[in-house]
């Protein structure tokens, strides 16, 4: 059932439990994320960033799949389909194409004009239903070739952004996307709780939720942090049991046609389960089975 994320995220803030957001990229990833979050009677949220959507054949693309799928598949669960890290552009194609949720991600902006940009953006959502995620201060690492330092948030700026209406918000604490670097100090819960009064409580996302370990995970949560951001955690078993069955020489003809294992069906199907394992460890972790 797709729905925009405000409510699934309220009521995780509420239920001190966090909502997964998976990003897809085909779709696969996405039959995975919809199977087991139905599986699982968990809210989910599908990302989309703006590489994948214009891999995937642009967002009309991907919304048409979404829905078409949701409705086939017989998903009951709520479920969000969300632009992540969008630019202004993205977020208003994102906004038009049919999406239920939007991040409009202006934190390389001078602070004003990400201010500025927020509020229209928010009005536009708002007046279609569509849920709105914003951004104070660069989030670290890497996603779509763009790389910064993982940046602590401004509970001030936090305010100040939240006071433009957005339904969610992600703030920097110290999390990087991507593999984190063996020397990383670890999540600032001290900033997070900081953040948590200066925004009244608004739903907080943590993006970068590949490789932080599960105890902060469910500190952060018990903390106000509403929205788990997973993209390289799905990416990784993918790749790993792709290359594990391609290994076993299971994809290669055996000349009696009867295996059949180079067919696409048979050689993405171990990187689907992979996938499907890897969201049923994380919605346990988030807690968000049976919330539904
Ligand atoms: P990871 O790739 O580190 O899991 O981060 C995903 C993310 O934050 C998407 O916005």
């Amino acid at each position: 059932m797709l729905v925009n994320a405000k409510e699934m995220l309220e009521k995780a803030r509420d239920g001190h439990y966090a909502v997964g957001q998976f990003n897809i990229n085909n779709l696969e990833w996405t039959k995975a994320v919809l199977t087991k979050s139905q599986e699982m009677n968990s809210p989910v949220i599908l990302g989309v960033s703006m590489g994948a959507g214009k891999y995937m054949g642009g967002y009309k693309v991907v919304a048409a799949m979404v829905r078409a799928m949701d409705e086939t598949l017989g998903i009951t669960v709520p479920v969000a389909l969300h632009l992540d890290h969008g630019n202004y552009e993205a977020a208003k194609a994102c906004i038009e194409a049919g999406f239920t949720s939007i991040m409009f991600d202006g934190s390389s902006l001078p602070f004003d004009e990400n201010i500025e940009k927020t509020k229209e953006l928010v009005k536009l959502a708002h007046s279609k239903g569509i849920s709105v995620e914003a951004e104070v201060g660069a989030i670290g690492g890497t996603e779509d070739g763009i790389t910064a330092d993982g940046e602590v948030a401004d509970p001030a700026e936090c305010k100040k952004i939240v006071d433009c209406g957005i339904d969610f918000l992600a703030a920097g604490i110290g999390n990087i996307h991507g593999i984190y670097p063996k020397n990383w100090s670890g999540l600032h819960f001290d900033a997070l709780e900081k953040i948590n009064q200066a925004t009244n409580h608004i739903p907080l996302v943590l993006h970068g939720g590949t490789g932080i370990p599960d105890d902060q995970i469910v500190h952060a949560i018990r903390n106000g942090v509403s929205k788990i951001n997973v993209n390289t955690d799905c990416q990784l078993v993918f790749a790993a049991a792709t290359i594990e069955y391609v290994n076993a020489g299971l994809a290669a003809p055996t000349g009696d046609n009867k295996t059949k294992g180079y067919d696409p069906r048979k050689l993405l199907k171990p990187g689907y389960e992979a996938i499907r394992a890897k969201v049923e460890e994380k919605i346990k972790l988030f807690g968000s089975d049976n919330k539904a």
